[in-house]
């Protein structure tokens, strides 16, 4: 067995701290050869009850243990936080980083040789790929999987986008509060991820296109057998990538950057994939920018999912999935070669790829909607830009110019947005400040303001609404996003009032506060920020120390990585 091997530095030392490291691990039944220079693989897993994306995970780390010992591999499991979206309040966002804080020191200061990432639910995927970039071990992801569709009343329904939408009705007294509560239950009837194409599929998606998974990964259902059968097979492919050394800094090229932001256009993906691939290129050392996005605005949307078209990721699964999305970039001339975790070229993921049903997976040619990649907006009220997704947003609404109707805070806008005197028409734009990363804090998905409720019930179902926040990638709406700097930052945003005109253009990618340079200057004097919410602990951490949306939204101390063997003993 291989001399060098990183694991030998722990349980190859013939000395007092072999000794240590490897007693300690015998008493839970592993036998001695389990320590004989073979690969080491850790099973890095979000499993949570309280994560409940996630909590098919236990099941499939027993499926890549299989994998890992077949192949002559001792496979470890270990825990690291679980981020429940669904759960946690502020936001998930919020902890993120503290998560790609925990898998980072994980895989640095254990004994193991290579790592298999179990993660699932929105921000899970992200910080356990940018901790393990940080480290740069051989890594590979393994996905919950998305949940069976939803079921309900004889239809299909989809996490998340679903909820918006009876939310909205029962809102305009179209839908009774009863039948509201008996949807809960159809609409998640099984493990797995969100199964619209919200930011767990389309960073599922992304990884898969970016070759940091196994081909099929994303959209193979949390419970189909094939997702057990898909972890063992990569619980064999860990082994080897330790023996041949693929690293993360090896996959993440930027070329897979930018097949990720092909593939996030074609499969109409989230937001949320914005401020993740910027972070995770940031700990990789690439060069990505927000302007980079740009780059996928002519590509058409392809996959007919919610929240941009109607179907469901199961469906997805059984029109080909991912692979079939490849083929067709490939074959439009907008996929770059570049080396995935097999070794060989992502071109291998969309070799043979068939499209079983063309209403699912749309070409080229027929596309659900031309031209739909997220738009970048720049202005003088988004110097550091802004972006909105045309494939889930109203046409019109992409080029307007309105009067704004501003909520100083979340709590404005909650106790406001229903009030029957509330001074909005459908042509007014709402915005909503201190949503940002330092402001609420954590940036949360909240940007997708509900429409006021007299709008609702006039029939209203859109509108344009800004804000220094996110949306959920499950959410729809002319809804623009991450403007930066943030209010809280002191971004021009925070000085935007209720009755200022306001120009969106998607087309020229511009957004503009039309107030003098004059009068805002003299706003900017009066301006405060709010008292912080958090004074102590790790939240404070991050108010302090988190960078702005177009850089990720990443702690400015965690940028970049550090490769350096760990040398000092523990005693
Ligand atoms: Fe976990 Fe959607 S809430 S994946
Ligand atoms: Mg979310």
């Amino acid at each position: 067995m291989t001399k060098d091997r990183r694991n030998r530095a722990w349980y190859g030392k013939l000395d007092k701290d072999g000794f240590i490291h490897r007693s300690w691990m015998k008493n839970q039944g592993f036998p001695d050869h389990a320590f004989d220079g073979r690969p080491i693989i850790g099973i890095c897993n979000t499993w949570s009850e309280l994560t409940p994306c996630n909590s098919g995970l236990r099941d499939l780390a027993e499926g890549v243990k299989r994998g890992v010992w077949e192949a002559g591999g001792f496979p470890v499991e270990f825990p690291v936080m679980s981020l429940g979206e669904t759960q946690m309040k502020p936001t998930a966002m919020l902890f993120r980083n503290l998560l790609a804080m925990d898998v980072e020191e994980s895989i640095r200061a254990y004994g193991i040789d290579g790592v298999v990432l179990l993660g699932g639910c929105d921000k899970t995927t992200p910080g356990q790929l940018m901790g393990a970039a940080s480290v740069d071990l051989p890594a590979i992801v393994v996905s919950s999987g998305p949940m069976l569709n939803g079921k309900w009343q004889g239809k299909d329904i989809g996490s998340g986008t679903d909820v918006w939408k009876f939310s909205e009705a029962v809102r305009a007294g179209e839908m009774t509060l009863q039948d509201f509560m008996a949807a809960e239950s159809g609409m998640s009837r099984s493990k797995g991820v969100c199964m619209t194409m919200g930011t767990a599929s389309t960073m599922a998606s992304l990884v898969e296109a970016m070759g940091m998974s196994l081909p099929t990964n994303a959209a193979l259902p949390a419970v189909d057998a094939r997702r057990m059968a898909l972890a063992h097979l990569t619980g064999k492919r860990i082994v080897e990538m330790v023996e041949e050394d693929i690293k993360p800094s090896d996959v993440l090229t930027r070329d897979a950057f930018i097949n990720a932001i092909m593939a996030n256009a074609a499969v109409g993906g989230s937001t949320n994939a914005v401020v993740h691939l910027l972070a995770l290129a940031g700990r990789v050392g690439v060069e990505l920018s927000l302007d980079d996005f740009g780059l996928g605005s002519d590509i058409p949307l392809l996959v007919n999912c919610m929240p941009s078209g109607k179907y469901l990721m199961e469906d997805f699964c059984y029109a080909g999935g991912i692979p079939v999305v490849l083929k067709q970039l490939a074959d439009n001339g907008h996929l770059r070669s570049n080396i995935t975790v097999l070794g060989a070229d992502i071109m291998a993921y969309a070799e043979g790829a068939e499209c079983f049903n063309e209403d699912v997976i749309k070409s080229f040619d027929n596309p659900v909607k031309p031209a739909a990649g997220l738009r970048v907006l720049r202005g003088n009220l988004a110097p550091n830009g802004a972006i909105v997704k045309p494939s889930a947003a109203t046409d019109h609404l992409l080029e307007h110019e309105g009067i704004a109707h501003v909520f100083e805070t979340i709590e404005d806008m909650k106790a406001n947005i229903d009030r029957d005197d509330l001074p909005v028409t459908k042509d007014s734009i709402l915005v909503l400040k201190g949503v940002g990363p330092k402001g609420y804090p954590g940036m949360p998905e909240v940007g997708n303001m509900p429409i006021p409720r007299k709008l609702v019930r006039e029939g209203v179902r859109d509108m344009i609404r800004i804000s220094d926040g996110r949306m959920s990638g499950t959410a729809f709406g002319t809804v623009i996003l991450h403007v930066s700097p943030e209010s809280q930052a002191g971004g021009p945003l925070g000085l935007v009032q209720t009755g200022d005109r306001i120009r969106v253009s998607a087309q020229n990618g511009t957004l503009d506060l039309l107030v003098s340079a004059e009068e805002l200057t003299a706003r900017r004097e009066a301006w405060q920020p709010d008292p912080p919410h958090y004074t102590r602990g790790y939240a404070k951490l991050y108010v302090d120390s988190v960078l702005q949306a177009e850089k990720g939204a990443d702690l400015d101390f965690l940028v970049g990585k550090d490769t350096r063997p760990v040398t000092r003993e523990s005693h």
